[in-house]
């Protein structure tokens, strides 16, 4: 794990890669923009790609391929049956991970489908360190409950502490007292916490976490999507993890699991996803879901050209200088919005950098969705899309009532080896403007609410005109600039 220093003592992420193949991007004017999210109904799920200037709404399946991804991907041996792409798959998870069994499936959503049909029990509860979206979704929607342990640490927007996403072993403990082992169907540990920071789990809590399940025969499934920031943040953080590689950390980690799945829009930069299983009983139990619902066993709804780049994804994955570039963006951006006293999660977690709306709009009241309106302003403003983490994420419960999310988040990631450090200061430089113009922002109500799901294509519109006075501003400040 070597650094690089500067001669003056800057601190900036050095790209170990180099861009050679571009895309051009389109950034609007200001009235455009607005009349786009207008059209979008507030919502940068709704935004045409076209109108976006830089698409920080995701990581999943737009991460930049290496150049031996694309070189895999024309060697795929295309076969419905038994294709050796497939094997190589095959081969490569059981080398990182140690498990006999995988079942591939079109993507995580769907591995979380297979496991909920087949592993939740209606009655049960789900234990899991935090929740995301999808994997809550398929589990209410068998009839289960999902349960948090999340230590409060998980929960302060601003920490020193650097394994903000750890289960709060001690609450299992007494959750399994509570509850019986029959009471509970698995526990889920989610590999950095999506919705609250890409928050990274230590080596030593994912063990303390399968002893006390294995001690009670309860079986431990880990969501691998964001796997590949918490390896790099055990590698840096954890001392107990110093002089292990970054196979080795893998190896430890699956290690304490029965199930292991993930999304390869994430993990292994590519698109798709699978379960691998460690005991035979419980991969039958499984199987006859995939051809069911995904695909034949040996592609699961995936394109052989996916699975290739995916094996090498994951051998990437593997190599310390292929996953820093993403966490250290996200740390360099952290920074500099902290250093402008502008309300962001630290210490620095995956995925992307998570401005705290609740602090940023803390005119606007939860009810009126302020990570939803400050996601739409920060589009008007700059052509950024951003993702809302927030209430508009959450569910309505079996009553119809609307939870309160813990955190209102509005999270600006940061696909792998994407944007280069002049569009991140780009976008530094923006939320800046916004956050002097904070009190011109106002909050959101629903115009169409959907019932599962709502946030990927729910509309809404600004209470109170808004985001007329938002480009009022922008235009006194910044003349013809775009
Ligand atoms: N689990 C985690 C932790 C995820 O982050 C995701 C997806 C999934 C499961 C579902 O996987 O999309 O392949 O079906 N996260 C994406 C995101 C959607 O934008 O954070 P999928």
């Amino acid at each position: 794990m070597s650094t690089v220093t500067f001669f003056r003592g800057q601190q900036l992420p050095l790209e170990m890669h180099k861009v050679r193949i571009i895309q051009k991007l389109n950034l609007l004017p200001i009235e455009e923009r607005r009349q786009a999210m207008d059209g979008a109904g507030h919502n940068t799920f709704l935004l045409q790609n076209r109108d976006v200037f830089l698409d920080m709404l995701t990581d999943s399946g737009v991460n930049a391929m290496s150049d031996q991804q694309q070189a895999a991907m024309l060697i795929a041996d295309d076969a419905y049956a038994g294709s050796a792409t497939y094997t190589r798959l095959y081969d490569k998870l059981v080398e990182l991970f140690g498990m006999d069994f995988f079942l591939p499936t079109h993507q995580g959503r769907a591995a979380e489908h297979i496991l909920a049909q087949v592993l939740v029990r209606p009655g049960t509860v789900v234990p899991m360190n935090y929740h995301f979206t999808t994997s809550k979704a398929h589990i209410t929607h068998v009839g289960a409950e999902v349960v948090e342990l999340i230590p409060d640490a998980g929960l302060a927007v601003t920490s020193t502490d650097p394994f903000k996403g750890n289960l709060d072993v001690d609450a299992l403990a007494r959750l399994i007292d509570e509850r019986g082992p029959d009471g509970i169907s698995y526990v889920r540990v989610e590999a950095g916490t999506n919705l609250i920071g890409g928050q990274p789990i230590s080596l030593q809590n994912y063990r303390e976490t399968s002893t006390l399940c294995r001690e009670h025969g309860i079986l431990t499934v880990l969501d691998a999507s964001l796997l590949a920031d918490n390896l790099y943040f055990i590698a840096t953080r954890e001392p107990a993890a110093a002089g292990m590689s970054i196979p080795e950390i893998t190896r430890a980690i699956a290690d304490c699991f029965d199930v292991i799945y993930f999304s390869a829009r994430k993990l292994g930069f590519g698109r798709g996803g699978g379960i691998c299983i460690r005991d035979e009983a419980l991969y039958r139990s499984l199987r006859g879901l995939v051809p069911m619902f995904e695909g034949f066993l040996t592609y699961g709804g995936m394109s052989v050209r996916e699975m290739e780049a995916i094996t090498v994804g994951l051998d990437e994955t593997m190599d310390f200088d292929m996953i820093r570039q993403g966490p250290e963006f996200i740390a360099h951006m952290v920074e500099e919005l902290d250093r402008r006293n502008i309300p962001v999660i630290t210490p620095p977690g995956g995925l992307g950098a998570h401005v705290d709306a609740m602090r940023f709009l803390d005119h606007v009241p939860q009810q009126q969705y302020p990570a939803g309106a400050l996601a739409s302003a920060l589009y008007i403003a700059s052509g950024v899309r951003g993702m809302e983490r927030g209430t508009l994420s959450e569910q309505r419960d079996a009553d119809g009532v609307e939870p309160m999310a813990h955190m209102e988040l509005v999270r600006l990631a940061l696909p792998r080896r994407v944007f280069t450090l002049s569009q991140v200061s780009y976008a530094i430089d923006r939320i800046d403007w916004l956050f002097s113009h904070r009190k011109l922002i106002g909050g959101l109500r629903f115009v169409e609410e959907p019932e599962i799901l709502r946030f990927f294509y729910g509309r809404l519109e600004p209470i109170g005109g808004w985001a007329d006075r938002l480009v009022d501003a922008f235009r006194a400040d910044f003349g013809s600039s775009l």
